[in-house]
């Protein structure tokens, strides 16, 4: 099981809406089969899907776990799927409006990206989103910061970022990424160009 690099002993809560979300990328992507293997190996009960309970951080590591040893890919692999399909799946069919509202370009969206997380603090109670900020380094060029309580997603946020050039159409290259040192949590300072 995964469990050297992310951090899961600490009682942070997710709310179903990721696992559900998880298990409809792979039922997607590799068949009912897959997921049933995956559901299996990593022993979490099978009622850990409803999308407004929260559960504990460590269900969703040990099906992100389970998932990077049935599928025989790299942790980081099968996060930076999922951080695709969360945009270009999960929140464009199920939160469309609110991701059209959020920004016409990708560089206007992450900058709005806080404000997103906040407008649905009303439908998620106690839920910690995490924290972004767009630095302007030059000409289509920008230092994204990362901020949040949880460790081991940066990949997941890779996924996102991908996920979001995709669905702008724009072209995203990364020069630097790096980790500032943190009592708790993460930040991860992205140094990249839109186009
Ligand atoms: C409308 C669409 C979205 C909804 C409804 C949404 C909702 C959520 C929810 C419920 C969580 C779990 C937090 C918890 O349970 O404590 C979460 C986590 C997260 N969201 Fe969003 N989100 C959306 C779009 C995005 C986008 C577009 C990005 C980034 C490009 C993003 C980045 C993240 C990250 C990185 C986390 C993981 C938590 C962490 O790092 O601590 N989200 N989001």
């Amino acid at each position: 099981m995964l469990k050297s690099n992310v951090n899961s002993d600490k009682d942070e809560k997710v709310y179903g809406l990721i696992n559900n979300a998880l298990q409809s990328m792979i039922r997607q992507n590799y068949g009912d089969e897959k997921w049933q293997q995956i559901l299996e190996r990593s022993g979490v009960p099978d009622d850990s899907f409803l999308t407004m309970r929260s559960y504990d951080d460590s269900i969703t590591y040990q099906l992100a776990g389970a998932a990077a040893e049935v599928l025989g890919a790299p942790i980081e692999t099968c996060l930076e799927m999922f951080g695709e399909y969360w945009v270009l799946e999960t929140a464009t069919k199920s939160y469309g409006p609110l991701m059209d509202a959020s920004g016409r370009d990708m560089v206007e969206f992450l900058r709005n990206l806080n404000a997103l997380h906040d407008r649905i603090t009303g439908t998620f109670l106690n839920y910690v989103p995490p924290e972004f900020e767009v630095e302007d380094v030059g000409e289509n060029r920008y230092r994204i910061h990362y901020i949040s309580q949880r460790e081991g997603l940066v990949p997941f946020v890779v996924g996102l970022f991908n996920g979001l050039a995709k669905r702008f159409d724009c072209e995203l290259l990364y020069h630097n990424k790096q980790s500032e040192d943190v009592a708790q949590g993460t930040h991860a300072i992205f140094e990249v160009s839109v186009k």
